[in-house]
C-alpha cells in the first residue's frame, strides 16, 4: 500500500472486519493526495455506502458549504473516515472494527502527509486525542507529532442541533488562519532567524 491507488484497491476488497459483510461499497476516501488538509469523519452512512464515496449525503452537503466559506472545494482537500465500511443502521463503529481499519488511516496520513488533520466528530477526535471531549476542544489546534490536529464537530451533529452550525462555521474560518501560521513558522525555520512561534500563539485562534 505505498500509493493511494494501491490503498484504495486494498480497501475495496478488504474483509478484515465484519463490516465487510453488510457493506455495499467500501469508502476509502477521496481528494487531493498532496493536500495540506486531511478531513477525517467517522464512517460511511447510507449514501456513502451506496456510492463508495465519502460525505455525499446531507452531512456532505454541509461539509461542502463549510469548505466554501474558506474558499475551498473538495478537490483541494482529502476526505477520509475512521472506518471505511458502513456500520449497519449507522451504529457506532466497534473497537475491533476501528482497530482492524486503523492501518488504512495510518497509511493515508503517511502518504498524504497533511499539515493539519481536521477531525470531524468524536470517533475521529479520540483516535488522536483519546482524553479529549469535543465540546471542550473544538476549534483549538493541537500539535500532534509534526502536524496539528484541528477538532471540529461532526457536520451531522449540526443537522440535528441547528445551533451547532454556527459553531462549525466559526471553527472552519479558523482553519486558514492556522495554515497561515504554520506557513510562517516553516519560513522562520528555513531562515533559522528566529524561534518558531510558540504554541501559545495558537490561542489567538
Ligand atoms: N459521515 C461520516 O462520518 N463520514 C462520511 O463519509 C459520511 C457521513
Ligand atoms: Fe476492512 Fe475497514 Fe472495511 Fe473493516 S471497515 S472490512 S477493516 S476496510
Amino acid at each position: 500500500m505505498d500509493t493511494i491507488k494501491a490503498l484504495e484497491q486494498a480497501v475495496a476488497v478488504c474483509t478484515d472486519c465484519r463490516l465487510c459483510e453488510t457493506r455495499t461499497f467500501s469508502v476509502p476516501g477521496e481528494g487531493s493526495e498532496t493536500s495540506d488538509i486531511l478531513f477525517i469523519g467517522e464512517g460511511p452512512g447510507f449514501h456513502e455506502d451506496q456510492q463508495g464515496r465519502p460525505f455525499v449525503g446531507p452531512s456532505g452537503k454541509l461539509l461542502d458549504d463549510l469548505l466554501g466559506l474558506i474558499g475551498l472545494s473538495r478537490p483541494d482537500v482529502y476526505i477520509a473516515n475512521v472506518v471505511k465500511c458502513r456500520p449497519p443502521n449507522n451504529r457506532d463503529p466497534l473497537p475491533e472494527e476501528i482497530k482492524a481499519c486503523r492501518k488504512y488511516l495510518d497509511q493515508q496520513i503517511r502518504l498524504i502527509d497533511p499539515k493539519v488533520i481536521v477531525t470531524l466528530g468524536r470517533f475521529s477526535l479520540i483516535r488522536f486525542l483519546p482524553q479529549e471531549t469535543i465540546s471542550k476542544v473544538h476549534g483549538q489546534p493541537r500539535l500532534w507529532g509534526h502536524r496539528y490536529i484541528f477538532p471540529m464537530y461532526h457536520p451531522a451533529a449540526a443537522l440535528h442541533q441547528g445551533n451547532l452550525r454556527h459553531v462549525l462555521e466559526e471553527d472552519m474560518r479558523k482553519l486558514p488562519v492556522l495554515l497561515q501560521l504554520i506557513q510562517t513558522e516553516s519560513l522562520a525555520e528555513e531562515n533559522v532567524a528566529e524561534e518558531p512561534p510558540q504554541p501559545e500563539q495558537l490561542t489567538m485562534l
